[in-house]
C-alpha cells in the first residue's frame, strides 16, 4: 500500500479526490462508462465535495455504495441519502447512482440484487473509496460478522453479502473484498490518531483486523490517505 499523509483533513480529502478523479478519467479514456464505489460514514464528506467539482464526463460514471444500511433512502442513516446530497451535486450531479436498498426485499435478497446490478454495470471499477472504523472494519465487513470470512475471501465469486453486526441497529448489505478489489485503484481515507494506530497494526499483521485483508490483497493497489 502507498501512504499519503497530510497535515490537514482538507488537504488529505482534496488529494484523495484528485486521485479518484484521475482514475475515473483514465477509465473513461478506455471505455464508454466508468464505475466508482464510495463508502458512507462521516470521513468522506469533504472528499465528496471536492470530487463533485471535478471536470469529468460524469454522465458516463456509475456510482455504487461500498455498503448500505438496510433503510429507505430518506432515512438519516442511509448512505444513499448521504451520497446523493454530498457527492451527486454540482458537476457530479449527472452521475448515475446504483441504489442498494430495495423496499420490497430483505438484506439477503438485496445482496443478490446488488451483485447482479454490479455485474451488469461498469465492472471492474475505476476506483473504490473506502473508510475504516476504529475496529478495523471497512465497508460493512465488521469483525463480529458471522459471514466475515466470505466477505474477505478475495477469490470468492460472491460480490455482495448481507451483514448483521452489533455495531449497527440496521441490517447491512456490503460489497465483498472480492468485489472491492476488482478496481484499478482503492483509496482508503482515514482521519485521527486512533485510526492511524489501527492502520499501522493492520499493515503489519494480516490477521489483526478485517482491513488487514484489504491491505494484503495483491489485486488492486491501495492508496492510504490520512490526516490527524
Ligand atoms: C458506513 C461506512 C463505513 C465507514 C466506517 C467509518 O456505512 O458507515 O461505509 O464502512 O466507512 O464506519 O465511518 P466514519 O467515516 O464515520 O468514521
Amino acid at each position: 500500500m502507498l501512504d499519503h499523509f497530510y497535515e490537514t483533513r482538507a488537504a488529505a480529502s482534496e488529494a484523495a479526490a484528485e486521485r479518484i478523479a484521475a482514475a475515473i478519467e483514465r477509465r473513461l479514456g478506455l471505455q464508454k462508462t466508468a464505475g466508482l464505489v464510495v463508502s458512507g460514514g462521516t470521513t468522506p464528506v469533504q472528499c465528496f465535495a471536492a470530487l463533485s467539482q471535478a471536470e469529468l464526463d460524469w454522465g458516463r460514471v456509475t456510482v455504487a455504495l461500498s455498503d448500505e444500511r438496510w433503510v429507505p433512502a430518506d432515512d438519516d442513516s442511509s448512505n444513499e441519502r448521504l451520497v446523493r446530497s454530498t457527492l451527486l451535486a454540482d458537476r457530479a450531479a449527472s452521475a448515475q447512482l446504483l441504489p442498494t436498498y430495495q423496499a420490497d426485499a430483505d438484506a439477503t435478497e438485496g445482496a443478490g440484487m446488488l451483485a447482479e446490478a454490479i455485474r451488469s454495470g461498469p465492472f471492474p471499477f475505476a476506483c473504490v473509496l473506502l473508510g475504516m472504523g476504529a475496529d478495523g472494519h471497512f465497508a460493512s465487513l465488521f469483525p463480529d460478522a458471522a459471514n466475515l470470512a466470505d466477505g474477505l475471501d478475495v477469490d470468492s465469486t460472491t460480490l455482495a453479502i448481507p451483514v448483521s453486526t452489533a455495531a449497527s441497529p440496521h441490517p447491512r448489505v456490503s460489497l465483498t473484498l472480492a468485489a472491492l478489489s476488482r478496481s484499478d485503484e482503492i483509496v482508503l481515507l482515514i482521519f485521527g490518531d486512533d485510526k492511524r494506530a489501527v492502520y499501522e497494526q493492520a499493515k503489519a499483521d494480516a490477521d489483526a483486523y478485517p482491513v488487514s485483508q484489504l491491505l494484503f490483497q495483491k489485486r488492486a493497489p491501495v492508496h492510504v490517505y490520512w490526516a490527524p
